[in-house]
């Protein structure tokens, strides 16, 4: 376990990432992976790929990362995907109040509250600025939105912007997905992609940058008939921390599993019930510590616009709190790695209304259906209310239809009122007849469930949570504990000495393993302690050494070591390829 800095030295001293353009002194929020890094990005995405893509019998897509502006004018980003900043009036830096405000309150979650409490709050807890120290109270704090604006063509062009989530991308071509579905729900589609937000103050490396990877899936569903397949993961233990919890003073977590924290209604929909026990298993499975792991659910001001329901995936990154107390919710360095929302038809009626297309499914049913429709036709007589009992009759009629059939009354056409509510009577419309109607089918706007993750954040998980130190030999050292399945490099070959022949043998065993499809590193220079040092801090499970035995032993062996035990056992070479590879996949 390590904190903040620790693992941002050990990232820029091993090439696992560090801040971008440095050379022209660097913009904040802006970081290149370096070729460990890339490595282990590279591991996580196939492995969400592998999991919430093949597994899950869904499709992939890439859409551009750039669109116009009539997009995210129906998505809601342009109006509702704001941060609130507040400028210095000393030396003009601008930082997130919300952010000020955790920072130097016992508060959470300070997004959720109203502008001119915030305001309050920066004036209450006297906050000064983070860059200069001059007090920020009486600053106006105002909305900024994140997103990252361009023109699309040459002169001044069409407004675009970079997209803030990879999820638009998938919902404006649902026109064509549902085609490709054969317009059959249930069906999701994946995206793993960049994503930009022009965050105030990006901070914590990887944690807040302006320009990241997700993982999203959208999940579409029709919310009346479609059901997740919850045995999967019925048995899946989760640690939950509703946010009834968080509201009350001495709340704490709730331990449920999926079919639990479904059946006792913890978790409201069945579907992000599904996903948050397949992330769980996922997250283990790739190597983050499940102590130090929960799922948060946001508290109703802090949804995003689109979100009816949502709970965040979270880790305890800060390593300074030990596992006796990571039972108190409040202790420890949280940062959210995913997002389970139930966004409900909030996107696709957002693109149907504003789009030029159709966002729904026709679903058929299994027999068609006869049912009474009211059908508004323009030759018979208009009645208004000013006619009264004639009005009167008809509004009667149509309450009765109405408890007979809710569904009779259809968009523009004629609508009931029944008991103040339900569906509502436009008395003004009288001019129609009630028909009986076959129907094969409906059309549904379906629902979407949608688990988002970030990738940048969770490479930071890994390495935080794979951190760890020991003493080897009265030396201490330091290494990454990484799951084979996401660690850079599979395993590293030496040759114990500069030799001739000895070379000569390691040149000949990285061939074989790398025909044999693992990834190797060859590191020839220095002596074999600090080779052994490096591969630990970049989490190389396995090293093998080639020692004068192995050139001089008719069975020609090697030693392989562990990176976790440091133990060694010798391998003929014959067999090395297969054995390194019965381990790695445990
Ligand atoms: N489509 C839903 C969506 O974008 P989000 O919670 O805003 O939801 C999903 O983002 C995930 O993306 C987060 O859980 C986080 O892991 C990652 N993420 C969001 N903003 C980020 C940033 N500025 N830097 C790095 N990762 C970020």
């Amino acid at each position: 376990m390590s904190d903040a800095r620790a693992i941002t030295e050990l990232a820029k001293r091993r090439g696992f990432f560090f801040g971008a353009n440095e050379a022209y002194g660097g913009v904040a929020g802006f970081y290149t992976f370096g070729p460990e890094g890339a490595a282990l990005k590279g591991n996580v995405e196939s492995a969400w790929r592998d999991r919430f893509t093949v597994r899950e019998g869904n499709d992939e897509i890439e859409a551009p990362t750039i669109a116009p502006e009539a997009v995210f004018e129906a998505s809601g980003h342009l109006d509702g995907f704001d941060d609130m900043l507040v400028e210095c009036g000393e030396c003009g830096e601008s930082h997130r109040a919300d952010h000020l405000i955790e920072d130097a309150s016992d508060i959470e979650e300070a997004e959720s509250l109203p502008i001119p409490e915030v305001e309050e709050l920066v004036a209450e807890y006297e906050i000064a600025c983070p860059s200069c120290g001059a007090p920020l109270a009486g600053r106006p704090v105002e909305e900024f939105n994140l997103m990252f604006e361009t023109t699309i063509g040459p002169g001044s062009g069409q407004s675009g912007y970079l997209r803030p989530e990879t999820a638009q991308g998938i919902f404006v071509e649902f026109p064509r997905l549902k085609e490709y579905a054969r317009n059959k729900l249930p069906f999701g589609i994946t995206q793993i992609g960049r994503a930009y937000r022009n965050e105030i103050s990006p901070r914590k490396g990887l944690v807040r940058t302006r320009e990241f990877t997700q993982a999203e899936l959208e999940q579409f569903v029709n919310p009346d008939t479609d059901e997740p397949p919850l045995d999967r993961v019925a048995d899946v233990s989760l640690r939950l921390y509703p946010a009834d919890e968080q509201e009350d003073p001495d709340g704490g977590y709730v331990e449920a599993t999926v079919g639990e924290a479904v059946d006792e209604g913890i978790v409201a929909s069945d579907w992000v019930a599904y996903y948050l026990g397949v992330a769980r298993e996922w997250y283990e499975r790739i190597g983050v510590d499940g102590d130090r792991f929960r799922f948060r659910q946001h508290l109703p001001g802090e949804r995003a616009h689109y979100a009816a329901d949502c709970w965040d995936a979270e880790s305890e990154v800060g390593g300074a709190v030990a596992d006796e107390d990571l039972d108190d919710p409040t202790a420890g360095d949280w940062i959210e790695i995913a997002g389970f929302a139930y966004r409900g038809d909030y996107d696709l009626s957002k693109h149907a209304e504003h789009g030029d297309d159709d966002f729904t499914v026709f679903e058929q049913y299994d027999e068609p259906r006869t049912v009474e429709r009211a059908v508004v036709d323009p030759d018979m007589s208009v009645l208004g209310p000013e006619f009264g009992g004639q009005a009167g009759d008809v509004a009667d009629a149509l309450r009765d239809l109405a408890e007979r059939n809710p569904d009779a009354f259809d968009g523009d056409e004629v609508r009931v009122e029944v008991d103040g509510e339900t569906v509502t009577v436009d008395t003004d419309v009288t001019n129609f007849r009630i028909e009986e109607q076959t129907e094969a089918g409906e059309h549904v706007t379906p629902h979407v469930v949608e688990p988002s993750f970030g990738v940048d954040r969770t490479v930071y998980t890994l390495i935080a949570h794979a951190y760890d130190s020991d003493v080897i030999d009265g030396e201490e050292r330091t290494y990454l504990s990484l799951a084979p399945e996401v660690a850079p490099t599979d395993v590293a070959v030496f040759p114990l000495v500069s030799d001739d022949a000895l070379e000569t043998l390691a040149d000949d065993v990285v061939a074989a393993l790398r025909e044999a499809g693992l990834s190797v590193a060859h590191d020839d220079s220095g002596n074999i302690g600090r080779r052994y040092r490096r591969q630990d801090e970049v989490g190389t499970p396995l090293s093998v050494t080639v020692d004068h035995e192995s050139v001089e032993a008719a069975d020609e062996t090697v030693t392989v070591r562990d990176r976790d035990t440091t133990a060694q056992v010798r391998v003929p070479t014959a067999e090395l390829a297969a054995e390194l590879g019965a381990i790695l996949d445990g």
